[in-house]
């Protein structure tokens, strides 16, 4: 199907005589622009007349697709719909600006045209949107209410169309888009009634209709964060109070270049199937960022059929919405510069691979969705490594800036190693912040110290993360908090209900915390953490560094990315957790290194750079030597079954003793090397070749076959006058080999 589109491409780009990639430059995107007005020039595509319906049928899925009431008319678009899906949403004509376009006027016509078309062709309808802050006529927006008034426009708004489709509508979106992040969005609505206005929208919404089901509706609301966690909250509120809320529209508004945690995103929908609520995919398009390659249709596939494995997997997901049906008529290029052909179909209404994903799995039937299994396999295979130790204190420290000595006795000291912020590097060798921190506990009390050395403090920029703070990111089952502290200063908006806290010495060099929670013994609770130093030397500028303890996103800040630490005070427990510390991205570049151990920044330059920050060799101090002692950073990337590596190595004297290890775990089995500073190496799956003064090697490993992830370890011994004195590691661990868990995961970019 496909290749007749490039065929015509093709001839496209011959008529104009340019020479073009299909799909690729601006030139070809507006000859297929043009082709879009131009219904001949697509004269000869076959537009199928069966699809996916008939198999999500038999599953008792809702399929649906929005749509407008104008397209309808067009007969390819009718026949894909008619072929494909079994629901629909009006994409945008029961928004109040089409619905309710004068205060005491509404008008059902587009609105019904949906209506009828579906019920010609015996589909299903939802509801799409009640109350939402934009697409709201100006009467409304710009109109002087008292709470009263107000109060009855939304009465009358929500009873007028609920009740105008009553039996004809299966399920509403009452209220869209209600949260920003963790907070109420300042709407209209909000703004003038407070959040009650949600409770009592569902209200109106079921009197009018005893039988449609209910929604609450948003985007990024799909993974486990802070923003579905609010959302989760709500639904535990409303559901508690009795509201009559029957689910939740994640919309999926997904980019391909960043898919989904699948893993979170199965546990944010089981958790609120746990409430007894449906939860649909309400608004699903994954847009691809230009310029778009055939291996991105491919990617795009395999998000899709992950979302509809989820959709047939669940008991409580039955709804797989596409926002749109056809590139043609996306609601994508309009709002997101740079992206575009998001749906399944493309503009001449031809399955994508999305397409052939999903209607693969829907006729598997043979398919179980396998994340329980998935989950517990991990869980008991995996061996402990800590992301971090927490100990168990003798005593309570006293939280006053300061730390009296053995009041942290037992602890670790652990760096502050990977910036977070720099794309490319995340060493941060050329800044001049550095610190350390260490954490305990007490009954119900997490402690913890943080040190840091710095040349400049800035803590009065306007926006408060831009300054020099400390923050301190914990997941506790759903719960998710960040405090953060900026120097000087405790942190920005304590709980009522629990201690904390967060004290400063005078000089800024040492702030010292305490924060409760709700067990009265912490011993044998695990959870996600995190902890960052953030750097700004203008007030006038951005924040240049963060620096946190393992590699990551920067993306703490939204519940992602966290470490599992484990309070075992005196009973070790097996690990639960998916991942203690997030992977390590190798990127993919689009030719193979040249490995000969000379540096050429260019074919490194798309890899990220990252330290060796942690010394195993101390139990309670994993700090790093002075730098001209001991230094020891690598870049890694992927091409075609091989990973390229570059390590600069910077020792004051090379001696006999110093090795370099690296582990890969291919198969199951560990694939071991232990490397003497300056020897060549040259096996069935390993090259390496040093550079001159023995402070540069590159290497190739060949990895088989295409994964996505690999356990992994290196680390570097320096030995000065035949002892060992240094043992540098990318992360946290003590007297752990690489088969007992002491390593890292790097996932394979595509
Ligand atoms: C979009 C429509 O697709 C566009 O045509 C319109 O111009 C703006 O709204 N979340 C929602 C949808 O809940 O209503 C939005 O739809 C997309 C984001």
């Amino acid at each position: 199907m496909r290749s007749n589109m490039f065929i015509m491409v093709i001839l496209l780009c011959v008529l104009t005589l340019s020479s073009c990639q299909p799909k690729v430059d601006e030139q070809s995107k507006d000859i297929l622009d043009d082709e879009k007005s131009n219904e001949a020039k697509s004269e000869g595509v076959v537009v199928k007349d069966t699809g996916w319906r008939e198999f999500a049928d038999q599953r008792n899925i809702h399929i649906g697709a929005a749509v407008q009431p104008q397209f309808l008319e067009e007969p390819d678009y009718a026949k894909t719909l008619i072929a494909n899906y079994n629901t629909l949403t009006s994409e945008n004509h029961m928004k109040w600006e089409t619905i309710h376009p004068e205060q005491d006027r509404y008008d059902f016509t587009a609105g019904d045209k949906i209506v009828q078309f579906a019920q010609e062709h015996d589909m299903d309808v939802r509801g799409h949107a009640l109350v939402w802050h934009i697409q709201n006529p100006t009467w409304l927006d710009d109109g002087d209410w008292t709470e009263d008034e107000l109060w009855g426009i939304l009465e009358d708004h929500i009873k007028t169309v609920v009740g105008h489709y009553k039996g004809e509508i299966y399920a509403w979106d009452v209220v869209n888009e209600m949260f920003e992040n963790d907070q109420y969005r300042e709407t209209i609505w909000y703004r003038n009634l407070g959040p009650s206005y949600i409770e009592q929208a569902f209200i109106w919404a079921r009197e009018a209709d005893p039988d449609v089901k209910l929604y609450l509706n948003d985007y990024s609301v799909e993974e486990i964060n802070i923003k579905s966690n609010r959302m989760f909250e709500l639904a535990v509120e409303l559901l508690d109070k009795g509201i009559p809320l029957d689910g939740v529209g994640f919309q999926f508004h997904v980019i391909n270049e960043q898919p989904l945690d699948m893993f979170s995103v199965y546990n944010n929908v089981k958790r609120f199937n746990d409430l007894g609520l449906e939860v649909d995919f309400t608004e699903i398009d994954v847009r691809i960022g230009q310029p778009i390659l055939e291996n991105d249709y491919i990617v795009q596939g395999e998000i899709y059929r992950e979302l509809m494995a989820l959709v047939i997997g669940m008991d409580k997901a039955n709804n797989f919405t596409t926002w749109g049906m056809t590139d043609k008529y996306s609601w994508i290029p309009g709002f997101f510069t740079g992206y575009d052909e998001s749906l399944p179909f493309d503009e001449f209404y031809q399955g994508k691979p999305a397409y052939d994903e999903i209607l693969a799995l829907l006729k598997d039937q043979t398919f179980m969705l396998d994340y329980e299994e998935r989950i517990n396999n991990l869980a008991n295979t995996r061996s402990v490594l800590k992301a971090f130790d927490v100990a168990l204190l003798e005593e309570a420290p006293l939280v006053d800036g300061d730390m009296a000595v053995g009041e942290y006795e037992g602890t670790v000291v652990h760096s502050f190693m990977y910036n977070q912020l720099g794309t490319t590097d995340t060493t941060h060798e050329s800044s001049d912040i550095s610190g350390t921190w260490r954490i305990g506990f007490k009954g119900s009390i997490l402690y913890g110290v943080v040190e840091r050395v710095d040349d400049i403090t800035v803590n009065n920029h306007g926006t408060n993360y831009e300054n020099d703070t400390v923050e301190v990111f914990y997941e506790h089952g759903t719960l998710f908090q960040q405090l953060r502290s900026v120097v000087g200063e405790g942190f920005e908006y304590p709980s009522d209900v629990y201690l904390q806290q967060a004290v400063w010495n005078d000089e800024g060099t040492m702030m010292e915390f305490a924060i409760e929670m709700p067990e009265e013994d912490l011993t044998g609770l695990e959870i996600g953490f995190n902890i960052a130093l953030s750097d700004n030397d203008s007030s006038g500028s951005s924040r240049e560094v963060q620096l946190y303890p393992f590699y990551g996103h920067n993306a703490s800040w939204s519940g992602k990315d966290l470490g599992t630490m484990k309070f075992e005070g005196d009973t070790p427990r097996p690990n639960s957790k998916l991942r203690l510390t997030p992977p390590y991205d190798v990127v993919r570049r689009l030719a193979p290194n040249t490995i000969n151990g000379i540096e050429d920044e260019f074919e490194w330059s798309e890899g990220i750079r990252m330290p060796l920050g942690y010394d195993q060799l101390n139990a309670f101090d994993q700090t790093l030597p002075e730098r001209n002692d001991l230094s020891m950073s690598y870049n890694m990337t992927h091409i075609d079954g091989y990973l390229y590596g570059i390590i600069f190595r910077d020792d004051d004297v090379i001696e006999e003793g110093d090795r370099i290890t690296v582990a890969f775990e291919v198969e199951g089995q560990w694939y071991i090397k232990e490397i003497v500073v300056g020897e060549d190496v040259e096996d069935d799956m390993l090259t390496m070749i040093w550079g001159a003064k023995s402070s540069v090697a590159e290497f190739s490993f060949k990895l088989k076959e295409q994964i996505e992830l690999m356990n992994y370890s290196i680390n570097t011994i320096d030995s000065d006058g035949g002892k060992i004195v240094h043992d540098l590691h990318p992360h946290y661990n003590y007297g752990k080999s690489y088969k007992e868990g002491n390593y890292v995961e790097l996932e394979f970019g595509k």
